[in-house]
């Protein structure tokens, strides 16, 4: 058999995504795996344990970074695959999960055939990629890639108060691992689409070029509560009506700007959240996105003026909490025009994409050439239990990995 005849294989990955899934699964084919969590460890001890068990040297980095490490021939600068293992609390198997055990199935199938590649290989699980329990997202590999100072990472505080250095302490996964582990030759994720765009044009690979920038805020407006029934309208000073008024001005915002442009709040409370009672007290969450730089800062700006015109308007304060910010990132060409050629090589449709989830990869492309692989996402679902990619795509993906993977580490 020669190298180019390698596959994954394919039934032990399934296994395993099904394994890893019942940690945290929440009875409805979905997982909650949120980060730092007893769930999360326990994820992170079988992860690691497969690593063990695929002869890899396991490290765990100060903020909670697992890598397993396959030595080359030579010792040089390592091609890196990963991904996470959290999960937002309405997670599905296969978002993040699927590039790290595909990483896992790379180094098993090399292991199978006896081959050891020139450079070492490192398949990581980066910390808090989801940001549904601390934010920022993609915390640990933002900390990894130098973006973010170690003792601000552990500083950050969970939405359930939580500091994030006593909950890496408390799981056992504060480790000593030099920060950054290793300086990659390159880095290459693998991940389910999380979209439609695949699964509507029945491709089976993307090879992502580009990934949207993300920003993240939380907006804290102060009303004063009073009567329902009593305070005329013209009196009022109602928290819950602006935090209504500004979701329903975004979605206009979205839609009259177009392009890639998104908006999402997904969070909103509501205090004292009664029925009779004008709400003293609303915060909500912000997730713009855009591919375009200029444009983000622009819906970020028109969002600010609007806030201000209706806090002046209806007699309320309205303060905003940055929470994340990340600007759009442009992959590496070589590695995605390589990953296109591996998925042709291997019979399988493929096409050029753009990436509207952050990734652990966007911030490894600070320090490394980076880029992506997709496959598909059955109706493009995600962040929900529902989540779903046909055996046959999940695959295709880790056996364009596992070439690409191969090309990089000759
Ligand atoms: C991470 O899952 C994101 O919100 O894109
Ligand atoms: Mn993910
Ligand atoms: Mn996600």
């Amino acid at each position: 058999m020669t190298t180019q005849d390698l596959r994954i294989d394919a039934d032990a990955l399934l296994a395993r995504l099904t394994e890893l899934g019942r940690i945290g699964a929440t009875g409805d084919g979905g997982c909650c795996r949120l980060a730092l969590t007893d769930a999360d460890r326990a994820g992170r001890d079988l992860v690691r344990r497969w690593m063990g068990e695929s002869g890899l040297q396991v490290q765990v980095d100060p903020v909670g970074n697992l890598f397993g490490y396959r030595a080359g021939t030579e010792d040089t600068a390592p091609v890196m695959t990963g991904s996470h293992i959290d999960t937002v609390a309405t997670g599905g198997l296969y978002d993040g999960n699927y590039g790290v055990l595909s990483g896992l199935a790379v180094v098993q199938a090399l292991n199978r055939a006896g081959l050891k590649t020139r450079r070492p290989l490192v398949v990581a699980a980066f910390t808090n990629e989801e940001g549904a329990r601390f934010q920022p997202d993609m915390l640990g590999s933002l900390v990894y890639a130098g973006g973010l100072a170690l003792a601000a990472a552990h500083d950050t505080r969970a939405i359930d108060g939580a500091r994030l250095g006593d909950e890496l302490q408390r799981i056992g996964y504060l480790g000593n691992a030099p920060l950054p582990l290793v300086r990659p030759h390159a880095y290459v994720e693998l991940h389910v689409e999380q979209g439609p765009v695949l699964d509507a044009e029945g491709i089976t690979i993307g090879a992502v070029r580009d990934l949207q920038g993300i920003s993240w805020q939380e907006l804290t407006i102060e009303g004063q509560p009073n009567h329902a029934g009593t305070t005329p309208m013209r009196l009022r000073h109602d928290a819950g009506f602006c935090a209504a008024e500004l979701a329903c001005f975004l979605r206009a915002l979205a839609a009259e700007m177009g392009g890639s442009q998104v908006a999402t709040v997904g969070a909103i409370d509501l205090h004292p959240n009664l029925i009779n009672v004008i709400a003293a007290r609303a915060r909500l969450t912000v997730d713009l996105r855009n591919t375009d730089e200029a444009l983000l800062c622009q819906a970020e700006q028109r969002l600010a003026a609007h806030a201000a015109a209706l806090a002046a308007s209806e007699g309320v304060r309205i303060t905003a909490r940055r929470l994340a910010r990340f600007e759009p990132v442009r992959f590496d060409a070589g590695i995605a025009d390589l990953i296109a050629r591996q998925a042709a090589r291997l019979g399988y449709s493929q096409r050029p994409m753009t990436s509207g989830a952050g990734h652990d990869a966007q911030m490894l492309a600070r320090m490394a050439p980076a880029a992506m692989i997709f496959v598909p996402s059955v109706r493009g679902i995600s962040h929900n239990p529902a989540e779903y990619t046909a055996p046959g795509d999940l695959a295709a993906g880790a056996n364009v990995l596992l070439h690409t993977l191969l090309e990089l580490a000759s």
